[in-house]
């Protein structure tokens, strides 16, 4: 069964706030959203942050690779200024800020590992150590007496990269992991089974009725990105859907039911 939210706000405040940021996740928690998906990477340091894009120039000012820039860099930077003036300011999030905020508000987090590409395998032992530890005592508790409760008190990893989830099944097995993939292969079950994910999440636009229900039967979470109308998010979770992300958290609730 799925233990974790139904929705979800993509990017921690979808389409109203600058997306992977403090702001963003006070707009979701505004909204009534106490679930969040976000992406993250590593800074030159290695230090994990909130950031979608592997380069500067559309959410940060500037130029070059986010894994160019420290994480002291990237912190000093405007990443809210690209989306209106009333966030001029609002600073680049690290990881250790975003758990802190959801622990605080009782977020769940949906956190998607998002690396630069050639730094995949850090990224995954990076991001899984850091939610290990912060999560260590739900960790415990978890695999001690495993129940719905128990796991929805855990946040959920994944990734489009295998190497990262892989890096992040080694780091942290506790964690559990979800396979992401914008297109449903025919080995997706493989792919499922060789990283012990317990969900697989893709994108709505490629799903088709037949592939929900063999996930399902197969006994796995399926999420999906990212659902911005009402009447496509009662198609999907009449298909056995289990949760699904939204950049409209105006529109589609946090209690949306079909
Ligand atoms: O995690 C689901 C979704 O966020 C994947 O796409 O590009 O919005 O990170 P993207
Ligand atoms: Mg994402």
């Amino acid at each position: 069964m799925w233990p974790y939210p139904k929705i979800v706000a993509h990017r921690g405040g979808g389409k109203l706030a600058p997306e992977n940021t403090l702001a963003a996740m006070r707009c979701g928690l505004a909204h009534g959203f106490r679930a969040v998906e976000f992406d993250v990477m590593l800074s030159a340091d290695g230090v994990p942050i909130l950031m979608h894009d592997p380069v500067l120039g559309r959410t940060l000012p500037g130029l070059g690779r986010v894994s160019d820039y420290t994480a002291a860099e990237l912190t000093a930077m405007d990443a809210g200024s690209w989306f209106g003036a009333e966030f001029i300011g609002e600073p680049v999030c690290t990881y250790q800020q975003a758990m802190a905020f959801c622990r605080q508000h009782g977020i769940w987090m949906n956190v998607e590992i998002k690396p630069v590409e050639g730094f995949e395998v850090e990224t995954g032992h990076v991001v899984a150590q850091a939610t290990q530890a912060y999560f260590e005592v739900e960790v415990v508790a978890h695999l001690a007496q495993p129940s719905l409760e128990t796991a929805r008190n855990l946040p959920l990893l994944s990734s489009f990269s295998s190497a990262a989830l892989r890096a992040a099944q080694v780091a942290a097995v506790g964690i559990p992991r979800a396979y992401l993939t914008d297109v449903i292969e025919d080995d997706w079950q493989q792919n499922l089974q060789e990283l012990a994910a317990v969900a697989l999440h893709t994108n709505h636009k490629y799903l088709a009725p037949m592939q929900a229900a063999a996930i399902k039967d197969a006994g796995y979470g399926l999420f999906c990105y990212t659902v911005n109308t009402v009447k496509r998010a009662g198609e999907i979770l009449a298909w056995g859907v289990d949760g699904f992300c939204t950049d409209r958290i105006d529109l589609i609730g946090a209690d949306f039911c079909q």
